[in-house]
């Protein structure tokens, strides 16, 4: 495997090929943990890895290294998929100083016994000479945790930036141009949709200042590493951090007795026209992951769900609380859905789409058992709002 990133700086990290369920977001590709290994004068270790993975964390850099030459492990993130290795990497590199911002040591003192470990706190702005090179720090509260931070190396023009731009995929190259860019970018967009959606004007924030400095290489700390697509990952990110949305239409629900998948089929058709571009997604035909990142450039969306035990049934649930923790923006909507005695269901669709903000096309879409003729017709036509919408009409 190709793991030089510069003369002196290695890829050391973990290839996770099985992983298919990251607490929760369907990882179908599988990932990778990475960690880079710089040699200078002094020794540095950017992050490290799951924790049932630190033993080959620890036998790629032995066979660069030895453990007791490294004298800084930078830990950018304090979430376990980077930080589960940590006290294991300390104490194998005992001479090593423990590089991390304030917060982030409060955060790896509640996971790990940090009293024995020598740290060296730093700040935004802060930074270390490993000899040759420098080692500067960024701090980036949300993206992904409040702790979190990038670590930029100025002669290199390298920037090591933890979670954001990466992408949960394993692959035995490491760059970009060694990989299907369609297929790169689309588990970036999914990555940016289920994890970092929420944190978007943040993302904005920081988007401003990494154009105040050089950039020739991003090292994020899961995928592939950016050297040949670096304008295309900020631009996408640069779109998405703002919600720009396209003309693009879905309709989402769950059926028991395909009457509520009457009226999707309806909504959907009326939708349907040139430019528009429409999905139907049913939430047992997909999952949360893919439906994230489809509603994450949707202009307009139509939520259906039956009542059932009067209330909503519950993989629309699971979709839409999940959703709501994400925080989509600038979406348009409405609910639907067929009901026997109480309309809960799609009453209580439509709460869930007024807590996310979407501008309410219309009141709820309910059908008594079994819709209509006239019923089918104003799905049809409440379709026809949503592409109106998603057209900028
Ligand atoms: Fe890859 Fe927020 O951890």
């Amino acid at each position: 495997m190709d793991t030089l990133l510069r003369d002196g700086i290695n890829w050391v990290g973990y290839v996770d090929w099985t992983v298919r369920d990251f607490h929760g977001y369907r990882t179908e590709r599988g990932s990778t943990y990475n960690s880079y290994l710089v040699e200078d004068e002094k020794i540095a270790l950017i992050d490290t890895v799951k924790a049932s993975y630190v033993e080959r964390l620890l036998d790629n850099i032995s066979t660069r290294v030895k453990l007791e030459d490294v004298s800084y492990v930078v830990c950018n993130h304090a979430e376990p998929d980077h930080s589960g290795g940590l006290a294991r990497v300390m104490a194998a590199c005992s001479n090593a100083e423990l590089v991390c911002d304030e917060k982030c040591l409060k955060v790896l003192s509640s996971y790990h016994d940090a009293s024995a470990w020598k740290v060296r706190i730093v700040k935004d702005g802060d930074s270390i000479s490993l000899g040759k090179r420098t080692l500067a720090f960024l701090e980036t509260p949300m993206v992904h945790w409040p702790e979190s931070m990038f670590t930029y190396i100025p002669e290199e023009k390298l920037l090591f930036s933890m979670d954001a731009f990466g992408q949960h995929y394993a692959s035995a190259h490491r760059f970009d141009d060694q990989e299907s860019i369609e297929v790169i970018m689309q588990e970036a967009k999914t990555y940016y949709a289920n994890i970092v959606m929420l944190y978007g004007k943040q993302i904005a924030k920081l988007l401003g200042r990494a154009a105040d400095i050089e950039i020739e290489m991003v090292a994020p700390s899961h995928g592939v590493i950016w050297r040949s697509q670096i304008g295309t990952i900020l631009a996408a990110y640069k779109e998405w951090s703002q919600c720009k949305v396209r003309p693009k239409v879905l309709v989402i629900y769950d059926t028991m007795w395909q009457s509520t998948e009457k009226m999707a089929q309806a909504i959907l058709a009326g939708a349907s026209r040139p430019g528009i571009d429409t999905k139907l997604l049913n939430v047992r035909a997909s999952n949360s992951t893919v439906i994230a990142t489809e509603v994450l450039d949707a202009a307009a969306i139509a939520v259906g769900s039956p009542t059932l035990n009067m209330t909503i049934m519950p993989k629309v649930v699971e979709i839409l609380a999940y959703l709501k923790g994400l925080r989509p923006a600038g979406k348009a909507g409405f609910a639907f859905g067929s009901y026997g005695w109480g309309q809960n269901g799609p009453k209580e669709v439509d709460t869930y789409l007024q807590a996310m903000k979407f501008e309410m096309l219309r009141d709820p879409l309910c059908a008594k058992f079994v819709p209509t003729a006239e019923t089918l017709e104003e799905c049809r036509k409440a379709g026809e709002l949503l592409a109106d919408k998603a057209a900028g009409r």
